[in-house]
């Protein structure tokens, strides 16, 4: 038995090719793996993992002397931070499926002539900026941390290009989201702006500076790049075109 995607496989059948065009399948693991790599690491190692801001991973001593994981999952799990290379917290299925993918794709590469590379930059600045605010304001939620008049105000200024549709997709940086929940149990949420054993104090997205002892409150704060990582999943490529279209209106 073999199995192929619907619309090839209606193609086949009406041309009489489908024994022609009935391949093994690749194992679930190594597809499983290419979603992931592709929205989580495929802006700077390439969708193809052949390399783009970050190093081409096909090509990697690590990646090729990986077992099941046993290398790739230390880099991936920590990161290698002061090299631009954000941790993900990842269980260890997940790096399994990447680690799938990779040797996959190291198998591709010693089997064709040339591996196609894949460039996401040349499409940056292919989006709708119009369509980027109605998902910053709608789909993204982006409003609930966000304002593009407070801390995103100029926010095309601050970075180039590259460096920008960077940092919104993997933002680092110390500022952490803090949610305080009062006596009466309404919550407020907002960077949190200092944090000591007697007060807690936060600027909301309207840039709205409060405070509170912290004895009377709940406190909970977050990282920056759990709600950053949980969007990677999210996005479609168009989404990521219009936000970042968006961002550079933000001048
Ligand atoms: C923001 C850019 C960025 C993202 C996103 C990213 N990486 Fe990296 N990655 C890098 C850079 C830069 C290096 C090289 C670090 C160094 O020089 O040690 C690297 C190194 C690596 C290495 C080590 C390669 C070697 O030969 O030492 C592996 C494996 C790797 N990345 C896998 C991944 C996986 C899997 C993901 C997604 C879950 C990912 N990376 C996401 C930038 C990134
Ligand atoms: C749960 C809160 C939250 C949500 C939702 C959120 N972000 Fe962020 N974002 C943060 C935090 C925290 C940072 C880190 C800021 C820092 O370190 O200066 C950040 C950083 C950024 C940065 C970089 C800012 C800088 O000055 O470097 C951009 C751009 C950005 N986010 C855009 C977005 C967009 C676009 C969305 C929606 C698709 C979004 N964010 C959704 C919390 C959030």
């Amino acid at each position: 038995m073999c199995t192929l995607r619907g619309g090839a496989a209606v193609v086949s059948f009406l041309l009489g090719t489908f024994p022609a065009l009935c391949q093994k399948p690749k194992s679930e693991a190594v597809e499983r793996g290419r979603k992931l790599f592709q929205s989580a690491c495929g802006f700077c190692h390439g969708n193809d993992a052949t390399g783009s801001r970050g190093p081409d991973l096909i090509r990697s001593a690590l990646v090729n002397h990986d077992k099941d994981g046993n290398l790739i999952g230390p880099v991936v799990k920590n990161g290698r931070v002061e090299k631009d290379m954000p941790a993900f917290a990842y269980n260890n299925s997940q790096i399994s499926d990447l680690a799938a993918f990779l040797h996959d794709q190291t198998q591709v590469a010693l089997h064709s002539a040339s591996v196609p590379r894949d460039y996401p930059l040349e499409k940056l600045l292919t989006g709708d900026a119009s369509a980027g605010k109605a998902y910053f304001f709608g789909a993204g939620h982006c409003d609930t941390c966000h304002s593009p008049t407070g801390d995103l105000a100029g926010i095309a200024k601050k970075y180039t290009p590259i460096n920008l549709e960077a940092r919104f997709l993997y933002p680092g940086g110390t500022r952490r989201m803090v949610t305080v929940t009062l006596p009466s149990g309404q919550q407020v949420s907002g960077t949190l702006a200092q944090m000591d054993e007697f007060n807690v104090a936060l600027r909301d997205g309207t840039g709205w500076y409060r405070s509170w002892p912290r004895d009377r409150v709940k406190v909970e704060v977050r990282d920056p790049m759990e709600k950053h990582l949980d969007l990677l999943h999210q996005y479609t490529d168009a989404n990521v075109h219009d936000i970042f279209a968006y961002l550079e209106t933000l001048k």
